[in-house]
């Protein structure tokens, strides 16, 4: 299919996943445009990560499809997502603790040395580090030190930061995070918003999952609530309460007033 302006980045039609008997993705339905901050937003369980595993082939939908640029993706790979330019921030941050944050942010990407050493498959080590440390710059990352610190070595919140570096500097087109300011202070939580901005102005799109309301209702575009696995609201933040959302995403809102607000 060609793309035109109209097709979505994104567009994720009836994802459904099952753990055994537990339905824990009913209905998952999204839309993703360019330049644009789409959060989901829904109560411990509800199926948000979930939802997000399946579009970032780190899990593979019992059904459903899930198209980028209007081309459909192959689901339950990382892979095929990452080259179709989708990165992901997981919520558990699967980071390898004996790598060094530059060995991180680049794990799989590695930079190769030119010519014959490259060819062997030799890591260049030098480049990769600088080229980490200029990400850390570029997104103002001042507070983690040194870029050959292991992983390991670091607190939750720097982590965090470097698995917010680690997706920027992957992400083609499209950049999923989950719950990416949850152990975060205030200054790094800024950062993190600071390069969702960025990102947004750049043309990428950007889903983020938050149960930081206040914040989602200031900077997403859209809101899309969830709840018991299913897509049960969407909202623009303009005009909206921290206590509407959350009556959505308790249900305590009548059908009506739902479907109203959305
Ligand atoms: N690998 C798994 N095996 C079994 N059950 C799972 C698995 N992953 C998730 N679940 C269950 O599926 C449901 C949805 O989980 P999910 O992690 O998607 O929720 P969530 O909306 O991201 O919640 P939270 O806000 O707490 O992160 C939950 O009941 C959870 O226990
Ligand atoms: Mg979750």
């Amino acid at each position: 299919m060609i793309a035109t302006d109209e097709t979505p980045l994104l567009r994720a039609r009836g994802l459904k996943k099952s753990f055994g008997h537990l339905e824990a993705l009913r209905e998952g339905n999204l839309i993703v445009n360019r330049r644009e901050v789409v959060a989901i937003v829904g109560d411990n369980g509800a199926g948000k990560s979930t939802f997000i595993s399946c579009i970032a082939g780190a899990i593979k939908p019992d059904a459903g499809e899930v198209f980028l640029n209007g081309n459909p993706l192959e689901l339950g790979s990382i892979h095929a997502a990452m080259r179709a330019g989708i990165a992901t921030v997981y919520q558990d941050l699967a980071m390898a603790p004996d790598l060094s944050v530059a060995e991180n942010i680049f794990l799989s990407t590695e930079i190769r040395r030119r010519g014959i050493a490259g060819r062997l498959g030799l890591i260049d080590h030098k480049a990769m580090r600088a080229r980490a440390s200029a990400l850390m710059d570029e997104l103002g990352i001042t507070t983690l030190g040194d870029v050959t610190a292991t992983a390991g070595s670091l607190s939750g919140g720097q982590r965090q930061v470097v698995a917010v570096a680690r997706a920027v500097s992957r992400a083609g087109e499209l950049i999923i995070l989950d719950e990416p300011t949850a152990a975060l202070g205030a200054k790094q939580s800024q950062i993190v918003l600071d390069t969702i901005h960025a990102m947004r102005e750049r043309g990428f799109g950007v889903v983020l999952i938050s149960h930081d309301l206040p914040r989602v209702l200031d900077i997403a575009d859209r809101i899309v609530v969830m709840r018991f696995g299913r897509v049960v609201a969407e909202v623009a933040p303009k005009g909206q309460t921290v206590r509407h959302i959350v009556s959505l995403m308790l249900g305590e809102q009548s059908a009506a007033e739902e479907s109203a607000g959305s």
